[in-house]
């Protein structure tokens, strides 16, 4: 009998599927489209004798020691809700369904409460780290009942990413919690790959080769901007197309794909009252980027010219990269403490921080100064207000304002970088300008203000005194 079910054997359902079997787990495997389930065992080889390929969920729940779990990877939406209608009537009270896919948190909230209605546990877990993670070690954020996770804890943290001896997997709180914060990774990677496509804009705008960004990435992930997608530009920078020899980067269609967990981050960060400027950035640059008939139209109206611009420095460069991810994190983090107070999760952001420190996309040395901060308490929840970042991101900041100058002088689009400045620039106001909106709000609807030298609310101003 199996310990565990996978069901959904796409490139990352089988990755997660070897990898419980490297570390000694037995698993019954199932995929919908029966063909991919002897495929998959075609490629398992040495390690063909931990898995049970079954051929139906029936035989699925079958061949798993009771009380059951099955491990759902399926395309996010409608097609989980399909598999968890399938397996329900299926499984005992007592058992166990994980969806480990890019859940909508709202989905995986409301999947909890079907599921848990028929006396069945339900985890929503995030895992990151792409097939590579998947298959060696993923960072994996897990929500639900705590007594849910602790039977099963022993697989997650054996089949998770290491940083030091720490696996890089936690419960983080119930129901929808593990897909929310895993949701808030994506939209930082969203924001990290962001900025960086925008310096590869200005490097190129700069004249730089391809080779020569290679090495300077190279070289800035040997300092404060170390991490995992600063390393892969660098090898991105240098990489050529089979076919035609030519800088990959030269064949690709500048149109981003999205999948929704950006977009996500975004719409639930307005939800709560935040603001994730620098992520919605990073959202919109994709989106616009699908428009490629209206942008080369806009081009041709209002044509750039040949864009020379020389006086960036690397050095600033660096700074603006450092200055902007940190604000993207700051943006994240302070989402995550909004959702936690919101929906009552308590959230140990410190762990958070920690279990992002090796597995997944956004593994970066930062992280480990920002769980410290985290352990230390965040200042009104804002990472940009910690002690141990704020002297750097002062020192960061005015790099990155430099860069945004410059490229906007030279009509270079910075969308990110300058969104992130922004926040930073109107954070860092005690007093704001939107006295004025208030003015004005009271002005056409006597909406009420409140006053600087009075308590209370609900004051107009001098133009509501002739009614
Ligand atoms: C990860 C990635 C992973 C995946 C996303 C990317 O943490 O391993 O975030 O979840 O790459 O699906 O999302 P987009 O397709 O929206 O870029």
């Amino acid at each position: 009998m199996a310990r565990i079910g996978v069901t959904g054997l796409g490139t990352m359902g089988a990755a997660l599927a070897l990898n419980m079997a490297d570390r000694g787990f037995d698993v019954a495997v199932h995929n919908r489209t029966e063909a991919v389930v002897d495929e998959f065992m075609e490629g398992t080889g040495s390690l063909s004798d931990r898995f049970t390929p079954v051929k139906s969920l029936e035989a699925l729940v079958d061949a798993l020691t009771p009380p059951r779990a099955v491990l759902i990877m399926v395309k996010a939406g409608d097609p989980v809700d399909a598999v968890i209608d399938a397996l329900v009537p299926l499984l005992d009270k007592g058992d166990l369904i994980i969806d480990a896919g890019n859940a909508d948190f709202n989905d995986t909230r409301r999947r909890t409460a079907r599921v848990t209605d028929e006396g069945i546990g339900f985890l929503g877990m995030g895992v990151s780290g792409g097939e590579e993670g998947a298959r060696h070690g993923p960072s994996i954020m897990v929500g639900g009942t705590e007594d849910l996770y602790r039977p099963v804890q022993d697989i997650i943290e054996a089949i998770a990413a290491r940083y030091q001896d720490d696996p890089c997997a936690a419960w983080l709180g119930p129901d929808g919690a593990g897909h929310f914060v895993k949701t808030v990774h994506n939209g930082i990677e969203y924001a990290d790959m962001q900025f960086i496509a925008e310096v590869f804009g200005i490097l190129n705008a700069s004249g730089r080769s391809y080779a020569d960004q290679a090495d300077l990435f190279a070289e800035w992930n040997g300092g404060p901007l170390q991490s995992y997608l600063i390393e892969i530009t660098a090898e991105i920078l240098r990489a050529r197309d089979s076919e035609t020899g030519a800088p990959v980067l030269d064949v690709i269609v500048d149109k981003a794909g999205q999948k929704g967990t950006g977009r996500w981050t975004v719409i639930e960060a307005l939800k709560l009252g935040q603001s994730a400027t620098a992520i919605e950035a990073a959202v919109a640059a994709r989106s616009w980027s699908a428009e490629a008939d209206a942008r080369a139209k806009a081009e041709e109206t209002y044509p750039t010219g040949t864009t020379r611009m020389s006086h960036v420095l690397d050095g600033d460069l660096e700074k603006a990269l450092l200055a902007a991810r940190m604000i993207g994190y700051g943006q994240g983090f302070a989402l995550l403490s909004a959702a936690s107070r919101h929906f009552d999760w308590s959230l140990d952001l410190a762990r958070i921080a920690e279990i992002w420190r090796a597995g997944c996309i956004i593994r970066s040395s930062l992280l480990d100064d920002i769980s410290s901060a985290a352990r230390d308490g965040l200042p009104h929840d804002q990472l940009i207000l910690a002690p141990g970042i704020a002297p750097r991101l002062a020192d960061a900041v005015e790099g990155l304002r430099r860069v945004v100058l410059a490229s906007m002088e030279e009509g270079v689009p910075v969308p990110g970088l300058a969104a992130a400045l922004s926040y930073f620039d109107t954070y860092r106001r005690a007093r704001g300008t939107t006295n004025m909106i208030q003015a004005q709000r009271d002005f056409f609807g006597r909406h009420g203000f409140e006053r600087r030298d009075r308590d209370g609310t609900g004051f107009h101003g001098p133009w509501a005194e002739s009614d």
